[in-house]
C-alpha cells in the first residue's frame, strides 16, 4: 500500500505561530522525510463557505494568503501537491454518496461541531446544513486522495472517526474500495495547543492575541512586550517566579532549543536551568521576553524573506496552485470513477450495462 497524506485548511485568515508550530512545522519535515509516497494539502475553500456563505470574499482573499504561507515555510510544490477543495467536483460527488452512510443521529454527536454550532451562534440562528454535514465532505476529502496518513489538530479526532466509520460503511456495502484513513497528532503538548499572547485558549483573529508569520518584528516585539503575560506575582525582579502558566515560558516550550542558549542567552545551558532561576528568583521578566523575542526573530526572519520574494512573483504562485489542483483533478476523479462503480452506477462507463438492461427487459417479458 502506497503512504499518502492528506491535510488540510480552512483558507479564514493568514497563519500564524499556533499553526506553524502545530501543523506546519511537522508538514515541512513529512514533506522532507522521504517516507510519504504523495503529499497532498487541500485549501478546503468550501468547507470554509458552510460557515461563511455570506462572505465568499474573505474567503478569496486568504486562499493567497494561506498559499503564501505555505511556501514561505518551506512546502515546496515539488514535493507536496497544493490544491484548491472548490475545483475538485468529484469531492462533491463523493460527498453526496456518503451523506448516505451516516445518520443525522450520528453527526449531531460530534462534539467539535458542536463546540463549533455554541461559537457561531447556529444554536440560535438556525444550522446551516452545509455546516452540520461539513465532516461527511471532509471524509469526501480524505478518501478521494487515498489518503491513509492524515496530519491534523486534536480537535480533529472526531473528523477523522467519521471518515473511518464511512468507509468501513462504504467498503462492506460495496466491496473493498476506499482507504482506511488515520490521524496523525503532535507529541508536543505545548505545541499542540500553543496559546495565544495573552494566555487565552487559542490564538484567535477576534481576540487580537495572535502572532502571524507575516508580522513584521516591530509588531512581533509589540505584541510580546505589550501583551504577552507573565506571572502577576513576580513584580520584582528579586522575587521567586512561577513558570507554569506563564506564558512566556510556554512559549519558551515550544521554541526553544539549548542551541538558542549558546546563541543569545549563555548564562544558562538550557531551559530547565532558566526555569530554574526564575523560580529562585532573580530573573527579570524583560530578559525572558527579549529572549523569546530573539528566538522568534531567528524563526520569523527567513520565512518573512521568502514571503516577501513570493509576493513579488505572484504570477508564480497562482501556476503553482493551479497545477497542483489539476493533479488533483484527476487524482480525486479516479477515486471517483472506482467508486461509482463499486457501486455500479457507472452506467456510461460501462456499455455492457446495455446487455445487462436487455436481459432485464427479456426477463420479465417472458
Ligand atoms: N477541518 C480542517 C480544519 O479546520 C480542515 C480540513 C478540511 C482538513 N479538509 C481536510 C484537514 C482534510 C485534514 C484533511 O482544520
Amino acid at each position: 500500500m502506497k503512504n499518502i497524506i492528506l491535510t488540510g485548511d480552512r483558507p479564514t485568515g493568514r497563519l500564524h505561530l499556533g499553526h506553524y508550530v502545530g501543523s506546519l512545522k511537522r508538514r515541512v519535515e513529512l514533506q522532507n522525510s522521504g517516507l510519504y509516497d504523495e503529499i497532498n494539502i487541500l485549501i478546503a475553500d468550501d468547507q470554509a463557505l458552510t460557515d461563511n456563505a455570506d462572505n465568499p470574499d474573505k474567503i478569496r482573499d486568504n486562499i493567497i494568503n494561506v498559499v503564501l504561507d505555505y511556501l514561505s515555510v518551506g512546502i515546496d510544490p515539488e514535493k507536496t501537491t497544493i490544491c484548491v477543495q472548490s475545483a475538485l467536483p468529484a469531492l462533491h460527488a463523493l460527498t453526496f454518496y456518503y451523506l448516505n452512510l451516516v445518520t443525522t443521529a450520528r453527526l449531531s454527536r460530534n462534539p467539535t461541531v458542536k463546540a463549533e454550532i455554541q461559537m457561531r451562534g447556529f444554536a440560535d440562528e438556525g444550522l446551516p446544513a452545509g455546516f452540520f454535514t461539513y465532516p461527511v465532505s471532509q471524509a469526501a476529502d480524505i478518501t478521494a486522495f487515498d489518503a491513509n496518513v492524515v496530519p491534523v489538530g486534536e480537535d480533529q479526532l472526531p473528523m477523522l472517526e467519521q471518515a473511518r466509520e464511512i468507509v468501513e460503511k462504504f467498503n462492506k456495502i460495496y466491496g473493498e474500495t476506499l482507504v482506511l484513513p488515520k490521524a496523525m497528532i503532535p507529541e508536543n503538548e505545548t505545541q499542540r495547543r500553543l496559546p495565544g499572547v495573552d494566555g487565552k485558549a487559542k490564538m484567535s483573529k477576534s481576540l487580537g492575541n495572535c502572532i502571524y508569520l507575516s508580522d513584521d518584528a516591530k509588531t512581533v516585539k509589540k505584541q510580546i512586550n505589550g501583551k504577552m503575560f507573565t506571572d502577576p506575582q513576580h513584580l520584582q525582579i528579586s522575587d521567586p517566579g512561577h513558570t507554569e502558566g506563564n506564558v512566556v515560558f510556554t512559549y519558551l516550550d515550544a521554541f526553544c532549543t539549548n542551541a538558542h542558549f549558546a546563541e543569545f542567552l549563555p548564562d544558562y545551558a538550557n531551559l530547565e536551568e532558566m526555569k530554574e532561576h526564575y523560580r529562585r528568583g532573580g530573573l527579570g521578566d524583560g530578559t525572558c521576553k527579549k529572549f523569546l523575542i530573539s528566538i522568534l526573530e531567528e524563526t520569523l526572519s527567513p520565512i518573512r524573506a521568502e514571503r516577501a520574494r513570493w509576493e513579488s512573483d505572484i504570477d508564480a504562485v497562482y501556476d503553482i496552485l493551479r497545477a497542483g489542483t489539476s493533479k488533483a483533478v484527476e487524482t480525486t476523479n479516479a477515486t471517483l470513477a472506482r467508486v461509482r462503480k463499486a457501486m455500479r452506477i457507472n452506467y456510461f462507463e460501462d456499455r455492457s450495462i446495455i446487455r445487462q438492461w436487455e436481459n432485464l427487459l427479456k426477463q420479465t417479458n417472458v
